[in-house]
This record gives C-alpha cells, sequence and structure tokens, in this order.
C-alpha cells in the first residue's frame, strides 16, 4: 500500500469515527438498516464493505427492490479497516454515512391524518428507543419524539430501528410541545385502554424504563391508560407497550 492509500485509508476512518457525535449525520450498521435508508430515499453519502457482492446476494432474496444500489456505492475495505469504522461491527459487514432526516416537529404533530404521535419521556437504552421508532414506522404513527439526556439518532438507536428513522419522523424535543393533539399517558396505574375509544391524533406519551412516567407528565396529560395484564405482572417492556397500544389500536381501525 502506498502513501496516499494509507492516508485515504486514515481519512476514511476518522471520517467514520467523527460521524458518531455529528449531529447532521446519521451512522447505518448493518445491510437492514441500509436498505431501509435506500427504501425511504435517504441521502446515503458513503458505504463502506468487505464484500460488496455479498450484500448484493442479499439484496437479490431480501430487498429485491433494491438490487444494484449496494454495489453502486458501496467502497471495498479491508475486515482490518472495517473493525475501526464500525466498533460493534454488523455480521453483514456493512457500515454507512448518511444525512439525518430529522423533521420539524410542529409539521409532525399538525400531521392531519388519523395517526397517533408517540413520545418516549427520558428513554434510557437505545435498542429499545429504537426498537420503539420501528414499531411506530410499521404501524404507520405520525412520528416519534423523545425527551432526555439521549439522541434519538444514535447509531445504536438506528440499529434498533433497523434505519427506520427515514420512514417516519422522530426528533429529540425538551418537554411536551403543544398542539391541538390531547396527551395521552401510557402508565400502568392508567384506566384499561380499549382501543377503539383512542383518539386517533393523541400523543401518546410513555415513560422510562425504570420509573415509568414523571409525576410532572402525568400531571400534564389528559387522561391515564393502561394495558391490561395478567395479576403478579408489574409492567411490559418499553417497545412493548408501545407495539401493544398502537397495534391494538391500528387491528381495531382496519377490522
Ligand atoms: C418498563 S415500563 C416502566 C415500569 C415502571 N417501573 C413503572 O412502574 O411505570 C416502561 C413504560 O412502558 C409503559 N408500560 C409498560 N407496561 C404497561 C402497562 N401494562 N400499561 C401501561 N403502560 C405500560 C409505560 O409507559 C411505562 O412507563
Amino acid at each position: 500500500m502506498n502513501i496516499d492509500q494509507i492516508s485515504a485509508q486514515n481519512a476514511q476512518i476518522q471520517r467514520f469515527q467523527r460521524a458518531r457525535r455529528d449531529p447532521e449525520l446519521a451512522v447505518l450498521e448493518g445491510f437492514h438498516a441500509l436498505k431501509h435508508a435506500f427504501r425511504f430515499q435517504a441521502d446515503v453519502l458513503e458505504v463502506a464493505a468487505t464484500d460488496p457482492a455479498r450484500l448484493e446476494r442479499f439484496a437479490q432474496s431480501l430487498a429485491p427492490d433494491l438490487s444494484g444500489r449496494f454495489a453502486a456505492i458501496a467502497g471495498v475495505v479491508e475486515p482490518s479497516v472495517f473493525v475501526q469504522l464500525a466498533p460493534k461491527a454488523a455480521r453483514t459487514a456493512v457500515i454507512a454515512l448518511a444525512k439525518r432526516r430529522t423533521g420539524d416537529v410542529g409539521e409532525l404533530l399538525a400531521d392531519p391524518r388519523p395517526a397517533p404521535a408517540v413520545m418516549l419521556e427520558n428513554p434510557r437504552d437505545l435498542g429499545n428507543l429504537g426498537a420503539c421508532v420501528r414499531v411506530c414506522a410499521a404501524a404507520d404513527a405520525a412520528g416519534v419524539l423523545t425527551t432526555g439526556s439521549h439522541d434519538p439518532w444514535n447509531p445504536d438507536a438506528l440499529r434498533g430501528a433497523a434505519g427506520l428513522h427515514y420512514a417516519i419522523p422522530v426528533a429529540h424535543v425538551e418537554r411536551v410541545p403543544s398542539s391541538d393533539r390531547p396527551v395521552i399517558a401510557i402508565d400502568t396505574g392508567g384506566e384499561p385502554f380499549q382501543p377503539s375509544a383512542l383518539e386517533p391524533r393523541a400523543l401518546l406519551v410513555f415513560g422510562s424504563e425504570r420509573d415509568g412516567l414523571s409525576e410532572q407528565l402525568l400531571a400534564r396529560a389528559d387522561a391515564r391508560l393502561s394495558i391490561p395484564m395478567h395479576p403478579g405482572v408489574s409492567s411490559l417492556n418499553l417497545a412493548t407497550s408501545v407495539a401493544a397500544i398502537l397495534f391494538a389500536w391500528r387491528l381495531g381501525r382496519d377490522a
């Protein structure tokens, strides 16, 4: 390897490492995250893979609509370089940089469709946060807002969401934003949830994994609903409770 190739390699490693802290960029780890980024028209800037031909074989079986897209953009890197680009290397050995698409919070809340928006109060587990984004995208919710110290576009959250941040708006807010949506606290202490009674444009607020919803948020809510559980069970996992509410609502609507 000559000196130009070595400095290009070092520059690429630095670019991928810096991107993890860049609020404008998304780091997409693994085939599925990149697949969804392509499918939902993300602005993908750079892709590095140890074996782009293998990605194309995945595409042919898992995402034939995207055949050719992976090989067209992916640069080949040695496995020893790849582990420096991707500290938590995905089994599919591909990592990409794309521009974030956070969307506008006001527009998200003003979405006129009969679709709930979801807000997560101070989620602590980035994989769980990503799983919430994934289920909200699948249910076609209006979007996902988060409060607290975690960046909802953190690479670990993107990985948990399989890149579905590009399918719906996902943004961080400081507090419950004002809008015409009723604020519904989803909390184990609430009234039993009845899907057919849910206001379809509600802002559904879920609490953090250990502590649940804060007193402040419970006081701010217009109603408080619970998911009935077998006696003795304390609570559902955060992403599971988002899925239970959204899909109970959605299946009831479709029926
Ligand atoms: C793991 S739970 C938090 C548990 C916490 N110890 C508590 O008592 O609220 C995380 C969030 O999931 C939601 N959740 C979990 N199970 C629920 C249930 N059965 N009914 C309503 N919300 C639930 C709530 O929004 C809760 O704040």
